[in-house]
Order: C-alpha cells, then sequence, then structure tokens
C-alpha cells in the first residue's frame, strides 16, 4: 500500500521506534496519523510542531475500553503499527517474581492481538490496508538473559503468521518486523552495535509500500544476523543461550 494519504494509528508513538515511525510516515505523506500512548502528555515534543495531520489518542494496549474507544474513534485507520513493547531484561529463572513475564504477554503479545482484533472492522471497511507487527529477531532465537521478552515475541510470530492467514480475505496486508538492537531506550540495555530507530523503520515501511506480505528483516545488522539463523539455526541458537542474565 501507498503510505501518501494513508491514515496511520501507531501505538507507542511518544519515544523510541515508535516517534521514529511517525517522522517517517509525514515524509512520506501520510494524511492523518493517530500517535497513541499511554500518557500524552509524553507527546508535547511531537505535538509542538503544531502538524495538524497528528491526531493524540490516550491508549495503554493493555486496557480493553481504551482499546475499544481507539477502534471508535479512529475509524478511518488504513495502517495499525503495534509498535508498544515492554521488555524486562531477566531470565526465566532468575526474574525475582512472574512479574515482567507477565507484562510482556499483556503488552506485546495480548496488546498485539486485542489492537488487532478492535481493528480488523475498520481495516476491512476502509479497503483492506495494512498492519504491521514490531516482533524482533528474538521472536527466532531465544536470548536468556531476555528469557521471558523472547518468548513474547515468539508468541507475537506466531500471532502475526496466523493474522496474515485469517486478514487474507479482507485483503489486509501484514507484516512482522524482525530487528536486533537498535539504540532506544529498550535496546540500551542490549550489547553494541546498534542500528538506528531510522534504519529499522525506512526497511518497515520500504516492506509496506512494497506489498509485501511476509516478515521484514530491518536494518542491515538485522539482515547480517538473519543469514546466520538460515545458514545454521541451532548454532545460532547455541551462541545466544551463552548470554545468561547477569548477576547483581
Ligand atoms: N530497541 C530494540 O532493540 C528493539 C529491537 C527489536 C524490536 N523492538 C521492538 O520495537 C518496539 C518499540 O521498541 P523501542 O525500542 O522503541 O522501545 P522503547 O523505547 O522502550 O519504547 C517502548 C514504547 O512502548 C510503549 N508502551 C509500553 N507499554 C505500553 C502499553 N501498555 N500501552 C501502550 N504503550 C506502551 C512505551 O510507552 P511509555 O513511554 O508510556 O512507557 C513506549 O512508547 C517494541 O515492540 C520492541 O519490542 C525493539
Amino acid at each position: 500500500m501507498n503510505i501518501s494519504n494513508s491514515v496511520v494509528l501507531v501505538t507507542g508513538a511518544n519515544r523510541g521506534i515508535g516517534r521514529t515511525f511517525v517522522a517517517e510516515l509525514l515524509r512520506r505523506g501520510a494524511s492523518k496519523i493517530y500517535v497513541a500512548a499511554r500518557d500524552t502528555t509524553s507527546l508535547g515534543e511531537l505535538l509542538k510542531g503544531g502538524d495538524r495531520r497528528l491526531v493524540p489518542l490516550p491508549l495503554d494496549v493493555t486496557d480493553v475500553d481504551q482499546v475499544a474507544a481507539a477502534a471508535s474513534v479512529a475509524a478511518d485507520v488504513t495502517l495499525l503499527i503495534n509498535n508498544a513493547g515492554y521488555a524486562g531484561f531477566d531470565g526465566a529463572i532468575s526474574a525475582p517474581d512472574m512479574e515482567d513475564a507477565r507484562r510482556e504477554m499483556e503488552v506485546n503479545y495480548f496488546g498485539t492481538l486485542a489492537l488487532t482484533r478492535a481493528f480488523a472492522p475498520v481495516l476491512a471497511k476502509t479497503g483492506g490496508g495494512a498492519l504491521l507487527n514490531m516482533l524482533s529477531m528474538l521472536s527466532l532465537v531465544s536470548l536468556p538473559m531476555a528469557g521471558t521478552y523472547s518468548a513474547s515475541k515468539a508468541a507475537g510470530l506466531s500471532l502475526t503468521r496466523s493474522l496474515r492467514a485469517e486478514l487474507g480475505a479482507q485483503g489486509t496486508q501484514v507484516i512482522g518486523v524482525l530487528a536486533v538492537q537498535t539504540e532506544t531506550s529498550m535496546g540500551a540495555k542490549l550489547p553494541e552495535p546498534r542500528m538506528t530507530p531510522h534504519e529499522v523503520v525506512t526497511d518497515a515501511l520500504d516492506a509496506i509500500e512494497a506489498g509485501t506480505n511476509d516478515e521484514v528483516v530491518a536494518g542491515a545488522q538485522s539482515r547480517s544476523i538473519y543469514e546466520a539463523f538460515t545458514a545454521d539455526p541451532k548454532g545460532l541458537q547455541s551462541k545466544m543461550s551463552t548470554r545468561l542474565p547477569q548477576r547483581a
């Protein structure tokens, strides 16, 4: 689909990769962008330029009422970007309790599912449109130092593939973005070197515009890791399995 004249909703639009999506969508001529954030005051910097195409929307993706309200307010969306994410960065065993594990599933998996269910009829009504889910290379390989996050992103990939099949009937293009460490507050906890959010976002939006209906490996560093994965999946997993949670 063309980004030009599209109507987009970006979750977690206030910072990191989400905020970069907004900048690049504006540059590519989106006609309206619902910039969704848990706390809309955190959108101040983004909104201060006064671009009238930006529409702030309060949205915690784990809040059922806010998700329903978003789908009724933003009933003209043609591209939904499920970007919001949470990572506790601990091990499955070393974490003090299961709070982060549950939150990762709530935001990364159930949040994505809830938004997509709420917006599927909206996308159908506006001609099919497109759905972009921010996944991770950790959807394919598990990193023990972010063990429960990896599990939530693996669930996200499996879900994305099912959504693609189900939404195919209404002509919705579904993209899952696979990326390695990227320079944001989340990515800062991962080893260097890191990609820029711009690199990730550019490749993801290029794929939307090219009509890709598949997973997209975004950024050069992601492509080199993906090559290692396809050449020897078990070998890459063995290497990742040495990255254990850090003890204090
Ligand atoms: N950075 C990386 O290395 C990397 C690599 C691959 C994939 N990803 C994925 O890319 C996406 C964006 O990550 P990022 O690096 O930009 O992370 P980030 O800088 O930590 O930003 C996370 C965003 O998600 C929002 N968010 C968290 N919980 C939410 C909730 N319950 N409802 C609505 N919004 C919520 C945050 O809002 P608040 O400001 O309110 O907390 C923030 O806007 C995530 O899905 C992440 O898993 C990141």
